[in-house]
């Protein structure tokens, strides 16, 4: 069975009867806001009347991740199914209507999501020069400019960092890119970190887990001022020397400690001269570095405790390390984005509830497909991510790896029997990937 869309009408007379349904996916409204949880068994026809009144009038059930319909006696209602690829087992859509519509959709977002990229590059270099020229001085209505179309944009799209991983992965001048990437990342997680605040802070309570102060919702007017704190958070590096920022080889204890300072005394000192004191620019510039657990290596500066340090403090320090991982600089290669996550994921699983819930968000926002990376399938064909729930891919080359003209119908990879996504090999960055895209594709993937 594919993923399917099924009226609500229909879903509670089938719950009114006695049976069941789990989505397999989150359920949100148009704001935004959380109405069923992916993993919910609802057997009561008041709750999905109640997603009703929210002005949602089909769901999706996603089998692939455990949803599905069940009659009153428990057994699974086949739900219509889509005719299947001649010759294969593996469950497709109609390469037309559906995949002309997800085609122009993520047509449309990225070039809003481009636009919104190259603003904020645009305002970074004059924020980040102005710095430079006058030891200190920049014109803050740029920072509150970039931020509230790219924190709207990051809102109102669920998936809005998967449509910048061309900005994202490619790099010219470090400290620009890093800095607009940090922002566009950091406020992603932490959108998403709110969206799921309500709900889990009943389930954090309901379980008797701590949940201590730091672990609160954010207002959309803090959410403004941190998302400025992420695009601001290495101004101090602009007076750090040069020949110390790009040195090639390792640095020297003392050319370590210089680079250090950039977070809690250069980038305050910035902060000052500019009569700044918005807290949530100052903490996220200050601790940028800080330590997320106890023991944590090469952190600075030590005065914060993990338990002290604010959530969306933390959220920088994790777009910062992946931001820095998945980045190319003088001194070393670029690692794959989706390793990088899978590290990142490691090291910091299971350290503390908090942490988790980030990491969680993180991993969420980043997402393991984003929409528009290449992944290889098992039988060796290279395919481009349409949607990351599936995922639904489009297939696009044969399975010696060479280009095919013809577009291919999408494969929905969560279906069952499905192809899996080859996991041995590993996967190709998305700087190379868009050198093997057919022309219809790379013209999706290309800046606007
Ligand atoms: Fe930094
Ligand atoms: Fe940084």
């Amino acid at each position: 069975m594919d993923n399917e869309t099924i009226s609500i009408d229909h879903l509670i007379t089938v719950v009114k009867k006695g049976g069941r349904v789990k989505t397999g996916v989150d359920i949100y409204n148009k704001s935004g806001v959380l109405l069923l949880e992916q993993d919910i068994m609802v057997s009561s026809a008041t709750v999905l009347e109640n997603i009703k009144k929210n002005g949602v009038n089909t769901l999706a059930i996603i089998p692939g991740n455990q949803g599905g319909l069940w009659d009153e006696t428990g057994k699974p209602i086949v739900i219509e199914t889509h005719p299947r690829a001649q010759g294969t087992s593996v469950p497709t859509l109609d390469a037309g209507p559906e995949i002309e519509i997800k085609l122009r959709e993520i047509t449309h977002l990225r070039k809003e999501a481009t636009a919104n990229y190259q603003k904020a590059r645009g305002n970074i270099s004059k924020v980040l020069g102005d710095i430079k020229k006058t030891g200190g001085q920049f014109d803050y209505t740029l920072v509150e400019d970039t931020v509230s179309d790219l924190l709207k944009f990051m809102t109102e799209n669920e998936n809005g960092f998967s449509y910048l991983t061309k900005e994202i992965f490619s790099y010219d001048n470090y400290l620009h890119n890093h800095s607009v990437n940090v922002c566009t990342i950091g406020t992603a997680i932490i959108s998403r970190f709110n969206k799921r605040f309500s709900e889990s802070v009943n389930e954090f309570l309901a379980s008797g887990v701590n949940v201590d102060a730091s672990f609160r919702y954010y207002q959309p007017e803090e959410l403004v001022d941190i998302s400025a704190g992420y695009f601001l958070h290495d101004i101090g590096k602009v007076l750090v020397p040069d020949n110390i920022l790009n040195k090639k080889g390792r640095l020297t204890q003392d050319e370590f400690d210089v680079v250090r300072r950039h977070s809690y005394e250069k980038g305050l000192e910035i902060l000052e001269k500019n009569k700044i004191n918005n807290r949530f620019i100052r903490n996220i510039i200050m601790y940028h570095h800080s330590v997320l657990y106890d023991n944590e290596m090469n952190c600075y500066p030590d005065e914060k405790a993990p338990e002290g340090l604010p959530a969306y403090v933390k959220v920088c320090k994790l777009a910062d390390i992946y931001d820095a991982m998945t980045s190319k600089r003088s001194y070393k290669d670029a690692f794959n984005p989706i390793n990088v996550v899978t590290e990142i994921f490691r090291k910091y699983a299971r350290k503390d509830n908090l942490l988790q819930f980030i990491l969680y968000s993180f991993v969420k926002s980043i997402g393991i497909y984003p929409t528009g990376s290449v992944v290889m399938l098992e039988n060796g064909q290279y395919a481009y991510i349409l949607d990351s729930i599936g995922p639904l891919v489009l297939p696009f080359t044969d399975t010696e790896g060479k280009t095919l003209d013809q577009r291919q119908a999408a494969l929905d990879l969560g279906g069952e029997g499905a192809i899996k996504v080859d996991s041995e090999r590993s996967l190709l960055h998305p700087m190379e990937s868009f050198e093997i895209l057919p022309p219809y594709l790379k013209a999706l993937s290309m800046p606007a």
